[in-house]
C-alpha cells in the first residue's frame, strides 16, 4: 500500500531545502562533476559497442535533494514497480496489462522474450526475403502509421541511414492528403513496398492513408496492389479483414504500448533500411540500458536520476517545460519522439490508483536541433522569464566527412550554451545582463550507430518510467486522446450537441451535414 502520508512529507521536505545556486554547488563541492556524471559502456560482441557519458552537474540536484529523492523512490514503491515492469506484473491496470515492450529486447520474463524473439524471427525472414527480391525488386517502403505507429521508426530511419539505406523510407503519418502526396511523388509505384503500421489497425488516418496508398498502387497499375501491403500490428484479424495476405502481417503483442513499440515490428522499416544486423544491435543498446535501470540503485541509476531532475524542476522550481536540443541533425526528430513518450506517457491527472494528482505533473516537453536554434529560441532560454531545464545531446564522432571544422564547431556551441547558460553574466545594463544560474545536462554519445541510439532511446523510455513511478502514474494508457476522436466522429456525423463557436465553424468549412 503506498504511504501517501510519507509521498507528501518527502515533497515538503524537497520544496523546504535551501535553492543553491549552481556556481555555489560547484564551489562548495570539487567533486561535483565526478559525482554527478556517469558514463555508460557496454560491449555487445559482434553487434558493436555502445558509450556515452552523461553529466547532470549542471542541474540543481545536490546530495540533500538526492537523499530525499532517494527516499520517495522507496516510499513509492520504485523497486516493486520496476520488478512488476520486468516481470509481467500489471503495471497498466486501466487496461488490465503488463508492459512487454523490454520483452523485445530480451528483458522480461522467459515465456514473453521468447515470443518476442519468435515475432522478431518471423519479421526478420520477411526482411532478409525482401532484400533478396522476393516481392520483386523493392526500392521504396511508404510506411504508413501515426503516433507510436510512426514517430520511433521515422526518428530511427532518419538518425541510422545517413550513410547507407538499404530501402529508401518515406513515413506517412498525417492524414493530410498532402502528406501521402509527397511520398507517392518521390516512389515509383512498381518498387514500392507499402508498410501499414497500426497496433490496433482501426486508426481513421492510418486507414485512410492505406486505402489511397493501395489506390495509388491500382491507379498505377501495379499487379496485385495487395501483395504489396505489410501489416505491422497487434491485431493480425484486421490486417486479415483489410485483405493482407497472412504472411505479410507481422504482429506483436498487445502489452507492447504504441509509444514503445519500435522494438517490435512496428520497427520494420528500421530493419528494411538498415539490414537486421544493426536492427539487432539497436536491440542490444536498448537491453543494455535495460539491465543498467534493473541493477542500479539510487542517484546511481541513471534513467532514475533522470527523472529526479524532471521532478525537481517540475515540481519544486515550477518549470511548465523543458527542452530537449540535439546538436546532431540525425537526431532532429528526437524531440517530436520524445513529445509523445513523455507527454502521451505522463501528461495525467490521476493517479494509476484513481487518485487525484494535486502537483504537476509531465512538463511540455520541446526542443530542436542546434546550432539552428541558437539563433531562433536561445534568447528566451538566456534571458526570459521562464525558467527551463535544458538537454543537450551530442556526438563525439562527427556524422559528416566534411572540413572538421563543422564538427568541431557543433561541439563547441554546444558546450558553450550549457556554460553560458549557468554562468551568465553580469552587467550595467539591464538589456545585456544574463542572470545564469539556468540549468542544463548532457549528454555525449560516443557515436550515433545502432547500438547507441537504441541505449538512448531505452534510457528516455525509463527514465519515463521512473518518473511516472515517483508521480504514482500510469504512463502506459492515453485514454485523453479519445474524447477528440469521438467528437470528430460526432461531427462527420452531425449527430451530438455541439456548441454555438463549433457549429459556426462546421459551417464555415463546409463540414454541416
Ligand atoms: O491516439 C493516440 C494513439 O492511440 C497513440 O497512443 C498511438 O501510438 C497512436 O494513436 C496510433 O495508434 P495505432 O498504432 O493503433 O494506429
Amino acid at each position: 500500500m503506498t504511504d501517501h502520508t510519507k509521498i507528501t512529507d518527502a515533497w515538503t521536505r524537497l520544496a523546504k531545502l535551501p535553492q543553491t545556486t549552481l556556481s555555489d554547488l560547484f564551489a562548495a563541492d570539487g567533486d561535483r562533476v565526478a559525482k554527478m556524471s556517469q558514463r555508460i559502456d557496454a560491449d555487445l560482441g559482434e553487434l558493436g559497442q555502445l558509450g556515452m557519458l552523461l553529466d547532470w552537474s549542471k542541474t540543481h540536484l545536490d546530495d540533500a535533494a538526492l537523499d530525499v529523492f532517494e527516499d520517495l523512490a522507496q516510499t513509492a514503491g520504485f523497486d516493486a514497480a520496476r520488478d512488476a515492469l520486468f516481470d509481467g506484473g500489471i503495471v497498466n491496470p486501466t487496461e488490465g496489462r503488463p508492459a512487454t515492450h523490454g520483452a523485445m529486447r530480451g528483458s522480461g520474463t522467459e515465456a514473453d522474450v521468447e515470443e518476442a524473439e519468435a515475432l522478431l524471427a518471423r519479421m526478420g525472414m520477411l526482411v532478409e526475403a525482401i532484400h533478396e527480391g522476393a516481392l520483386g525488386t523493392i526500392k521504396h517502403l511508404i510506411h504508413i502509421g501515426i503516433g507510436g505507429s510512426a514517430l520511433g521508426p521515422a526518428l530511427a530511419v532518419d538518425a541510422l541511414t545517413r550513410d547507407l539505406k538499404l530501402v529508401d523510407v518515406h513515413v506517412v503519418s498525417n492524414i493530410d492528403g498532402l502528406a501521402l502526396e509527397q511520398a507517392f511523388a518521390a516512389c515509383d509505384p512498381e518498387t514500392t513496398l507499402i508498410a501499414v503500421a497500426s497496433k490496433t489497425f482501426t486508426t481513421t488516418e492510418t486507414m485512410t492513408n492505406a486505402n489511397s496508398a493501395l489506390k495509388w498502387l491500382a491507379d498505377n497499375k501495379v499487379d496485385d496492389p495487395s501483395g504489396r501491403i505489410v501489416a505491422l500490428t497487434a491485431n493480425p484479424q484486421g490486417a486479415v479483414d483489410f485483405g493482407v495476405d497472412e504472411t505479410r502481417i507481422l504482429p506483436f503483442p498487445e502489452s507492447v504500448g504504441g509509444r514503445y513499440s519500435l522494438w517490435s515490428s512496428i520497427g520494420f522499416p528500421v530493419a528494411l533500411a538498415v539490414g537486421m544486423e544493426d536492427f539487432q544491435a539497436m536491440l542490444a543498446g536498448a537491453q543494455a540500458i535495460d539491465t543498467h535501470f534493473r541493477g542500479a540503485n539510487g542517484r546511481t541509476n541513471a534513467p532514475l536520476l533522470a527523472a529526479f531532475g524532471d521532478l525537481y524542476y517540475t515540481r519544486i522550481r515550477g518549470c511548465q517545460t523543458r527542452a530537449v536540443f540535439a546538436y546532431d541533425e540525425r537526431l532532429a526528430l528526437l524531440p517530436d519522439y520524445l513529445q509523445q513518450l513523455e507527454m502521451e506517457s505522463n501528461g495525467k491527472s490521476v493517479r494509476a490508483d484513481g487518485g487525484p494528482i494535486t502537483q504537476p505533473t509531465a512538463p511540455v516537453t520541446w526542443g530542436g536541433v542546434g546550432t539552428d536554434a541558437q539563433h531562433a529560441v536561445f534568447q528566451l532560454l538566456h534571458q526570459g522569464t521562464h525558467l527551463i531545464p535544458v538537454d543537450f545531446i551530442a556526438t563525439v564522432a562527427p556524422g559528416d566527412e566534411l572540413d572538421p571544422a563543422h564538427h568541431r564547431n557543433l561541439l563547441l556551441n554546444c558546450l558553450a550554451q550549457g556554460a553560458a547558460l549557468m554562468a551568465g553574466k553580469q552587467s550595467d545594463d539591464p538589456a545585456r545582463n544574463y542572470p545564469g544560474d539556468r540549468p542544463s545536462a548532457m549528454f555525449l554519445l560516443d557515436d550515433i550507430d545502432a547500438a547507441t541510439f537504441g541505449a538512448m532511446i531505452a534510457f528516455h523510455e525509463h527514465r519515463t518510467f521512473a518518473a511516472a513511478v515517483l508521480m504514482g502514474i500510469n504512463p502506459f494508457d492515453q485514454f485523453g486522446v479519445e474524447l477528440g476522436k469521438a467528437m470528430a466522429k460526432s461531427i462527420d456525423s452531425g449527430e451530438g450537441d455541439f456548441d454555438a463557436s463549433t457549429l459556426a465553424l462546421m459551417a464555415a468549412a463546409g463540414l454541416k451535414v
